[in-house]
């Protein structure tokens, strides 16, 4: 079963061609060179990136695959949530595909396919699960009872883990995107040296809160510069990244023995972060859970993630009505 992913909700082309769990061709235009002296993903610019870079994408996952249009038994195109502009782009291929070939459009929401992304590399049986998504646009813990049902355990109450990164990794000077850079120069940092605030680390609920960090984190830079010390940016990044982790870590554990399930799954362009990987597995070993994660290429935004969750819709029979449209805002379950 073939089946087209096309994802364009924010700053990356990506097309796939997906056989259930298999994933056939995989392959991503970036789009940071045109968004880097921006210091951020400017909507326009990559609504125009999308256009340009999606048609030749398409043909070279169909080669890379092996596979003609007609042979497709699906085409899968994330509808949200994300920038309405991007999000159009791959839709309006997706439906032209589907049209011509006659092949079923289904519509997937990109947030479950950070979560089934999973599948890729774990198999299919994923349910039940407590769900950990951390990307540039969310931070949210999710309850997944049974595939393809969600609900929602907390979420952050102001930034998402990965702008906090971003924010923090420009302020460092790392440039754009700034998560890889800063896990990297973190490597050589001391997570203990600086103790930054863990927000809502006793709140009793399933929220995150990321705001704070990030102003303790530029008053503690701006403090030490005027005093004229030496600022050590990889003891400021590890520490920075340890208090976002030692938050994440402790709730994903607690979420998952409030309801009672086994296993633990991470999804979302942060999950790419070494410390965050390493912390929770060791705390999911600890505490006697199987804790997944992707594979480092499926973390951050991919169209086999959306193939995948594009064929298990479809397979339960479900279909897109080629009339539909974008949801910026859309959410999951
Ligand atoms: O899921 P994603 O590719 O796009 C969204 O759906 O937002 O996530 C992108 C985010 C960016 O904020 C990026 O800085 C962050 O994931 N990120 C990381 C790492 N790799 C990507 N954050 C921390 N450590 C990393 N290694
Ligand atoms: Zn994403």
């Amino acid at each position: 079963m073939k089946v087209l992913g096309i994802e364009t909700s924010c700053d990356e082309t990506a097309v796939a061609v997906v056989d259930r769990e298999t994933v056939l061709a995989n392959l991503i235009a970036s789009q940071v060179d045109v968004h880097e002296r921006f210091g951020g993903v400017v909507p326009e610019l990559a609504s125009r990136a999308h256009v340009e870079a999606l048609t030749p994408l398409i043909d070279a996952a169909l080669e890379t695959a092996g596979c003609g249009f007609g042979e497709l038994d699906g085409v899968a195109v994330t509808v949200g949530p994300g920038l309405v502009g991007a999000l159009l782009v791959g839709m309006a291929a997706a439906k032209s595909i589907a049209l011509a070939t006659g092949a079923p459009l289904i519509g997937v929401n990109h947030l479950e396919g950070h979560i089934l992304a999973n599948a890729v590399d774990h198999g299919p049986g994923l349910a039940p699960a407590v769900c950990l998504v951390v990307s540039g646009g969310h931070t949210m813990l999710v309850h997944m009872p049974e595939p393809h049902r969600y609900e929602l355990l907390g979420q952050t109450v102001d930034d998402a883990a990965g702008e906090a990164f971003d924010k923090i990794a420009r302020f460092l000077g790392l440039g754009f995107p700034g998560g890889p850079a800063l896990d990297w120069l973190a490597r050589d940092g001391d997570p203990n040296a600086i103790r930054f605030p863990r927000a809502m680390a006793d709140s009793g609920d399933f929220d995150f809160s990321l705001s704070g960090l990030k102003t303790a984190v530029l008053r503690h830079v701006k403090a030490e510069r005027q005093a004229g010390s030496e600022v050590q940016p990889a003891d400021v990044a590890a520490s920075f990244q340890e208090a976002i982790v030692d938050v994440q870590v402790a709730k994903t554990i607690d979420a998952a023995r409030e309801r009672r399930v086994d296993t633990v799954l991470l999804g979302g362009g942060v999950v790419a972060n070494t410390r965050l990987r390493e912390r929770m597995e060791k705390a999911g070993a600890e505490a006697g859970l199987r804790v997944l994660f992707p594979s480092m290429d499926l973390c951050t935004d991919n169209g086999a993630m959306i193939g995948v969750v594009g064929t298990w819709r479809l397979l339960r029979g479900e279909r897109t009505s080629l009339g539909v449209g974008a949801d910026p805002s859309l959410e999951l379950g």
